[in-house]
């Protein structure tokens, strides 16, 4: 199986994508980028645009938020919806990079990489961890800080606070 995957290939260049919510995204996930960048020729940073996630921030405020903080030239930020192995084929990627910052992740990542290789054999997850000091972030405490009027400068890039102070349509 692994000579299948490493046969695909987007115009000779391996391609990654590294999908999620990204609701926002924080210092965490900007790591997992950055070190993923230097492994594979392309990523694609994958936004699920999924209302029914009610996700904190638009589609396009999560995409704005991850191109503004993103400096690797190798790295574009795009949105999908519906099955990640769907999306996965139409890119011709064949590696799907997840973070993992502590054993409580383990469970979901783990299901859902064995999930998603039974839906497409030709794929791989692969699992990189942040520097140590990002691995209590979440995006989920980000927002309930600044919801409760705390500072998430340290977490997240400049643009997430100044979004979350906007009024909300
Ligand atoms: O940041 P998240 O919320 O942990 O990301 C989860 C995400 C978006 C990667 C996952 O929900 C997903 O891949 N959704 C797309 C739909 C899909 O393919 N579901 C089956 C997964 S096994």
């Amino acid at each position: 199986m692994l000579n299948e995957v490493s046969k695909i290939r987007r115009g000779g260049k391996r391609v990654a994508v590294y999908p999620g919510s990204f609701d926002p995204a924080t210092y965490g996930h900007l790591d997992i980028i950055h070190r993923s960048s230097k492994i594979f020729d392309n990523l694609i940073v994958a936004v699920i645009d999924n209302p029914n996630k009610k996700p904190f921030f638009t589609t396009s405020q999560r995409i704005k938020i991850l191109k503004d903080a993103i400096k690797e030239k190798n790295v574009t930020v795009e949105s999908f919806n519906g099955l990640l192995v769907n999306f996965m084929k139409k890119k011709n990627a064949s590696i799907i990079v997840r973070g993992l910052r502590a054993v409580s992740d383990f469970e979901y990542e783990f299901q859902m990489a064995l999930t998603n290789r039974k839906m497409y054999n030709n794929i791989e997850t692969i699992f990189l961890t942040p520097a140590e000091k990002w691995t209590y972030i979440s995006s989920t405490l980000v927002k309930e800080i600044a919801k409760l009027g705390g500072e998430i400068k340290c977490f997240v890039p400049g643009n997430v606070e100044k979004l979350l102070k906007k009024p909300r349509s």
